[in-house]
Formats: C-alpha cells, structure tokens, sequence
C-alpha cells in the first residue's frame, strides 16, 4: 500500500484529517465565513472535508479545493455529488505552491498542510497572495506543548511553542480573530480513529496481501505517538485577518 491508500482507510472514521471535532470545525468556519455567501479556497484540501461542510450549510457559497492526491480529490467529488454541492466546488489536482487563480478569495484555509508550503510563514504568504481585500485566512498547524524529544522533532519536524508561534503569525502581518487550540480528547481521539480504523480494516480483511502492511503500520504508528510526541505535541487553528488591511479611521 502507498501512502495515500494508507491515509484513506486510516481517516475512514474521521475525515477531517486533523486533531478537530465536528463542533471545532464547525467554530472554525463560522468565523472564517461570517456571511455564507463567500469564496473559500483550500490549500491542500485533500477529501475536501472542510469545503463540503462548509458549501453544504451555505447554499450561496462557493469552494475551490487544491491538492496533489488524485485519490483524495476524487473522494471530494464523489461526496460533493452526493451532497449536491458539487456546482459550487472546483477541485484543482496540483502542487498548492504553484496554485494561481484569476480571483481572490474570501476565505483562504489551509489546516494541517504547512509542510507542502515549507512550514507556517510560508503557508501564511501563499494564503496571501490569493486574500481579497478584506479575506479571512483559516489555518491550522502543530506547535510544541511540551519540550520534544529528539525522536519527536524527527518524526513530525520543528515546531514552537504556542505564544511564540502566534507571535510569529502577528509580527507577520496578522491578527487572529479566533482560535482553537487542540483539546486532549481532540489529540486523542484522531489518533486512536487513525490507527483503529487502520488496524480495523486490516483484521477485517485476513486474505488481503495488504493487510500484513496496514497492521504493521497501525503497530508502528500508533507506538511512535504514545512514545514519540503524544505528550509533545499539540494544533492550533487560527482564524487571520490582515492587521493593515483595515478600512482607514476618519
Ligand atoms: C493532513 S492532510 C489535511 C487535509 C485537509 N486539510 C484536512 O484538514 O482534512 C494534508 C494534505 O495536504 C496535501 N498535500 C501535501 N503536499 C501538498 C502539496 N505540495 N500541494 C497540495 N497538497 C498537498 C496532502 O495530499 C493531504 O491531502
């Protein structure tokens, strides 16, 4: 199995491909789209999760989702046709970095993808180049809870902790308006759905030659979490809006 196949059956029981529950993202997009009338884009939408809860509770808005697994975009739009929201959602397969578009956009999220961009300021100036005047950015990374261990740094890269990472965001150019950081059930949670639906599938299926790799992988990962970082690392959701770009005082 690749990597993809892996991602999909191990998100079988929780789509978001973050640590966020249904409540959490649904906060998050309340804040991100106050109106319901606006343009999202995602950067690295993979099963667009977040576009589709977002288009399928707001009839007047439109969604484009960008990202470079073929296998996750045709998951976004077989479930967009089922949804009947697949009108207003343009899925382009490529690399997020070299993502243009003709317009802006009022909502420029991007949750748990800052490694394609070569972290969160990187992220942060790709969303920019695609913000309306006035545009929200809804973006969610990791952060350091706790000092890591060498091992932790190794498997999920370099974070920092959470007051500095949001000062780097506002020495960026940004204010949150918003927030969510990660509860410890929410951190849980998505990595016991990750392993369990892995390891599930693979008890399930016996004969398949994949299924040897899917519990070795569910074994591995879910080790590496308890030992590695789960007492490390945490995720935060932010919800930007450009500290300059305020109508000017009279
Ligand atoms: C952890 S998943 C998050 C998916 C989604 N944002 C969510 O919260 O459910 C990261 C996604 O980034 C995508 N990705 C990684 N590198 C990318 C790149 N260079 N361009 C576009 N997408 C990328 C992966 O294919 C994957 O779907």
């Amino acid at each position: 199995m690749n990597h993809e196949q892996i991602s999909r059956l191990a998100h079988a029981g929780h789509p978001i491909a973050a640590p966020l529950d249904d409540d959490s993202v649904r906060r998050l997009l309340e804040h991100g789209i106050p109106r319901g009338d606006e343009r999202v884009l995602d950067l690295g939408c993979g099963g667009g999760e977040w576009l589709l809860r977002a288009l399928a509770t707001r009839p007047h808005l439109w969604g484009e989702g960008v990202d470079i697994s073929e296998v996750s975009l045709t998951r976004a739009r077989d479930a967009a046709s089922t949804l009947a929201v697949e009108e207003r959602l343009v899925l382009h397969h490529q690399d997020a970095m070299d993502f243009s578009s003709a317009h802006s956009f009022d909502l420029v999220l991007s949750v748990g993808a800052a490694h394609a961009f070569g972290g969160l300021l990187p992220t942060l100036a790709a969303a920019r180049k695609h913000l309306a005047p006035g545009g929200r950015v809804l973006i969610g990374d990791g952060f350091w809870e706790r000092e890591p261990s060498p091992a932790a740094v190794e498997m999920l890269g370099d974070f920092a902790d959470l007051p500095t990472t949001v000062d780097r965001v506002v020495a960026d150019g940004w204010t949150p308006v918003y927030g969510h950081v990660s509860t410890r059930q929410e951190l849980d949670d998505y990595e016991w759905a990750w392993t369990g639906s892995l390891a599930s599938w693979a008890l399930d299926h016996p004969a398949d030659p994949d299924s040897p790799q899917g519990l070795a992988v569910a074994t591995t990962h879910r080790s590496e979490w308890l030992r590695g970082y789960r007492d490390s690392w945490g995720f935060v959701c932010l919800v930007l809006r450009q500290t300059s770009d305020q109508p000017a005082v009279r």
